[in-house]
């Protein structure tokens, strides 16, 4: 009986804990503006500029926007490093929402350090961060 006890009490003593972070998880996205999050994403930052393959002519292939691309620029600095290819950003692969509002409002990835240039290290207000991540992720 006092196992059975001590087993159940261990069992909501978890439930609990289990709660308690899914709570921290839903207040961080909670709230977010899908719609206010595309405007940034297409219109403010530009994140479909590098993200997006483009066409023989430059032009963004629109039914493959943020599914990832080479880079279209070279660096102006030859010694400095410099990413070759954006990753495909449609549901933001990898990312959790604390991870992504994280990196856009610090400039700092999931790994800790910085993304290579050309990517912008942004640093968005929170609430920036949490409608553009929503965004991203509710791309199929
Ligand atoms: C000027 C081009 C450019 C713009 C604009 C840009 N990106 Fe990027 N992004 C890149 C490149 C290049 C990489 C790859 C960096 C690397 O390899 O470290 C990258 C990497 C990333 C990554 C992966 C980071 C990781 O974990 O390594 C995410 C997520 C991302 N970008 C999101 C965004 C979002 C969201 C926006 C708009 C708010 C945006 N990017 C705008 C070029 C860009």
């Amino acid at each position: 009986m006092k196992k059975i006890m001590v087993a159940a009490f261990i069992a909501l003593l978890g439930m609990g804990v289990y709660m308690d972070r899914s709570e921290v998880q839903a207040n961080e996205g909670e709230g977010a503006d899908i719609a206010h999050g595309k405007y940034i994403v297409h219109q403010v930052a530009m994140c479909i500029q590098c993200h997006s393959p483009r066409d023989e002519k430059g032009r963004l292939n629109k039914s493959k926007l943020l599914r990832g691309a080479s880079m279209p620029v070279e660096s102006p600095f030859p010694k400095s490093a410099w990413a070759t290819l954006a990753p495909s950003i449609a549901g933001l692969p990898g990312y959790s929402v604390e991870e992504g509002i994280h990196f856009l409002t610090t400039g700092k990835t999931r790994r800790g350090d910085k993304p290579l240039s050309p990517m912008p290290p942004f640093r968005m207000s929170k609430e920036d961060a949490r409608d553009v991540v929503a965004y991203l992720m509710s791309i199929r």
